[in-house]
């Protein structure tokens, strides 16, 4: 009596699990349209190499990750000459050092002072993954992790969905030690309820051709280090964007222990004539020492109730206000660009709240 009992457990679990993976809910905000690999039965790779050949192909794939996917040492190791920047002070070599990766220590970027120091680094965390078109790559509960490697959306490709998976373990003792999700040159990218942590440079890049549509939601930027180019247990290298025309939404996301460029807009280089146009609202911001290091863009910050009405004709509501816990100020004003979000997909907004900390990563979709 016993085996068949066991057969019908295991019919049931396999029902239950079939019926439970895929993507959840649709992307807020610009990405809206995006459907990564649509209804494409989920397909669970067996190692790192069947992994980054369905993410790399032609094909329309779910890909679902049941366990660690772990790159460290797949592509062996470089011992080179690299750089202590100047501006790592930190006591017991605790700092962040320097891959010279774009002659970064030697152009003057690490700064007056500079020594040059032999760096060991691991290989996989400098060229990621290039991801095809029409992916939905998804975590099973809290297993789904890619340890070593990031992912890189580019060259054209679209339509990908990147939703309960943590990136971590780029070489996190370097700059330039590997990114953790990069779009450039794309369209219609939605990454949610992922984490990334403990990576050498940024967590999120787009640029610097255009990445057009892209939502990032529900993610936690974990930027805990030992080897903080702050020398204060915080990352420095946030979510970079400097595509060069781009519309992205950052909603929900829960960024913590970073000590610079949390969100940095830079204007694209070939194209000065365009600029970083922002509005910020509903956001939490807890020890933020300088939420706006500068502006030379447009910022609109939510600043009153009764300004936060002229969101209503473009965005579709009112502004929600920031809230601001022991942080320095956020001033902006500028309504002038609003015209520009008018047939877009504008994402709501919701009041601020604490609770994000608890809503936004992995394993809590
Ligand atoms: C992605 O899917 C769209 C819609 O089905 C299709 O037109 C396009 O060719 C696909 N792209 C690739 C690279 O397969
Ligand atoms: C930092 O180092 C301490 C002591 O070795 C270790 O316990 C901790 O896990 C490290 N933290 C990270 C984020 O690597």
């Amino acid at each position: 009596m016993k085996s068949p009992t066991y057969i019908l457990v295991g019919i049931y679990t396999l029902l239950g699990q079939a019926a439970a993976v895929g993507v959840v809910g649709t992307a807020p905000g610009f990405a809206a349209s995006t459907t990564g690999g649509g209804t494409a039965t989920p397909q669970y790779p067996a190692d790192i190499t069947e992994l980054t050949t369905w993410l790399t192909d032609s094909t329309a794939r779910v890909i679902a990750l049941n366990k660690e996917f772990n790159f460290i040492g797949s592509e062996g190791t470089a011992t080179e000459t690299g750089c202590r920047p100047a501006s790592n002070t930190c006591p017991d070599n605790g700092g962040q050092d320097a891959i010279n990766q774009a002659d970064w220590c030697t152009n003057g970027n690490a700064g007056t002072g500079a020594t040059s120091i032999q760096v060991t680094y691991d290989k996989a965390g400098i060229t990621p993954i290039n991801v095809g078109s029409n992916k939905s790559l998804i975590g099973i509960g809290s297993t789904g992790v890619i340890r070593g490697k990031g992912l890189r959306i580019a060259n054209g490709a679209k339509n990908v969905i990147i939703q309960n998976i943590h990136i971590t373990e780029l070489n996190p003792q370097y700059i330039w030690g590997g990114d953790a999700i990069t779009v450039a040159g794309s369209d219609l990218v939605w990454v949610d309820h992922c984490k990334v942590s403990l990576v050498g440079r940024q967590m999120f890049v787009a640029g610097t051709t255009a990445s057009n549509r892209v939502t990032l939601s529900n993610t936690e930027f974990d930027g805990v280090t030992n080897w903080s180019a702050t020398c204060d247990g915080h990352h420095y290298w946030g979510v970079y964007l400097t595509g060069s025309s781009d519309l992205v939404t950052m909603k929900g996301n829960y960024i913590h222990h970073t000590s610079g460029r949390v969100v940095r807009l830079l204007r694209p280089r070939l194209r000065h004539r365009r600029r970083g146009y922002v509005v910020a609202e509903g956001n939490v911001f807890q020890d933020v020492v300088t939420p706006l290091l500068e502006n030379k863009g447009s910022l609109f910050s939510s600043p009153s109730t009764s300004a936060n009405t002229a969101c209503a004709a473009d965005l579709g509501h009112n502004c929600q206000l920031n809230t601001y816990g022991n942080s320095g100020a956020f001033d902006g004003s500028d309504t002038g660009f609003f015209s520009d979000f008018s047939g877009q997909t504008v994402a709501s907004a919701d009041a601020a709240s604490t609770s994000i900390s608890s809503s936004a990563g992995v394993g809590v979709i």
